[in-house]
């Protein structure tokens, strides 16, 4: 990835950001001179990250919690912001957890454990994040999905706490408006080699079949994902607030339904054999 923005000195913060798309974001920053920050529930994957942001230059910091637990967020914050010297430039929160199934075969704790990790764990990181946030200058990302305006089966947990996402998006653009802190949501299409892609799509039959849905004819990379967040978090964009950006060649605006059923329907089929 060539260095296409500048964030020298700027702190940023990736809840979620120790694989994939997120950990995708934090490396681009780490390229575009941040101090970056990472956390997620493992120690393991957090000190994993922390080594190869390290490896790209950056200033880099790790801690370990759980989205659904607001007090381990609370302090998890508080070490960051310590790290940071009391400030987040750019937060991007993006921790997430998917499973396909359907809602006759979902148990309560199921449905549960995502709205938990999606929905809730995103007002528990947009909480603790307020008192640290740059005011006014902060931009925060949530890392939204397709799911959240186009309902899929064997997805109703994932559209639902999305759904409810994107909306935190939209009234946070409000009522943060007037301390100065943007925040947007992106809506990444199919990523390539990522968990939640694999998840979806666990055969290469079915990746081939997301491909060829895509109307820009590939799917993406966790470098679109990461050059999208820097342009919305950069001070060009500093107009943009309570958008949501889908960042998907086109996928939303055709294709992405059908070929959700084409899975669905695929992935009933490998369930029955
Ligand atoms: N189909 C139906 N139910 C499933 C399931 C599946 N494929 N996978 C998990 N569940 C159910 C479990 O059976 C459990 O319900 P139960 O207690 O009634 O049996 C419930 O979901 C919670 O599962 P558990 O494994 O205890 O939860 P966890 O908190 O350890 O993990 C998940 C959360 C389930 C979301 C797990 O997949 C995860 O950690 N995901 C993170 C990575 C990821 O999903 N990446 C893609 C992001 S898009
Ligand atoms: P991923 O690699 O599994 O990333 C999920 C991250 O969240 C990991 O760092 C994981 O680390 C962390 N996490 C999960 N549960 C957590 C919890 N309870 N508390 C704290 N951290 C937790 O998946 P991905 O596919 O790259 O997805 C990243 C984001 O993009 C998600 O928000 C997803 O919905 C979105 N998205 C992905 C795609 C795609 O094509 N992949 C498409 C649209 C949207 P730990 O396991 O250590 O907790």
């Amino acid at each position: 990835m060539s260095a296409k923005f500048d964030f020298s000195g700027k702190n940023i913060f990736v809840v979620g950001g120790t694989s994939g798309i997120n950990l995708g974001i934090a490396c681009g920053f780490a390229r575009w001179g941040a101090n970056v920050a990472v956390a997620s529930r493992k120690q393991e994957k957090v000190d994993n990250a922390v080594s190869k942001l390290k490896g790209l230059g950056a200033n880099a910091f790790g801690v370990a919690f759980d989205v659904r637990h607001a007090e381990d967020v609370e302090s998890g914050f508080a070490k960051v912001a310590d790290f940071f010297n009391g400030t987040i430039d750019v937060l991007i929160s993006g921790a997430a957890g998917n499973f396909p199934s359907r809602v006759n075969d979902m148990s309560v704790n199921a449905i549960r454990s995502v709205l938990e990790i999606d929905l809730l764990g995103t007002f528990h990181v947009m909480k603790a994040s307020h008192a640290y946030l740059k005011k006014p200058g902060a931009s925060v990302v949530n890392i939204s999905a397709p799911q959240a305006f186009l309902p899929m089966s064997h997805q109703a947990h994932v559209c639902s706490a999305k759904a409810g996402v994107d909306m935190i998006t939209r009234t946070l653009s409000m009522e943060w408006g007037s301390d100065g802190i943007r925040i947007n949501s992106i809506v990444p299409g199919p990523i390539a080699g990522t968990e939640g892609m694999d998840r979806l799509a666990p055969t290469p039959a079915l990746q081939e079949a997301v491909t060829r849905s895509v109307p820009l004819g590939r799917q993406g990379s966790v470098d679109d994902i990461a050059n999208a967040a820097a342009m919305l978090s950069s001070e060009q964009s500093s107009y943009i607030s309570g958008v949501i950006l889908p960042v998907d060649g086109g996928w939303s605006q055709s294709g992405a339904t059908d070929v959700m059923t084409k899975l669905s329907n695929m992935l009933d089929n490998m369930k029955a054999k």
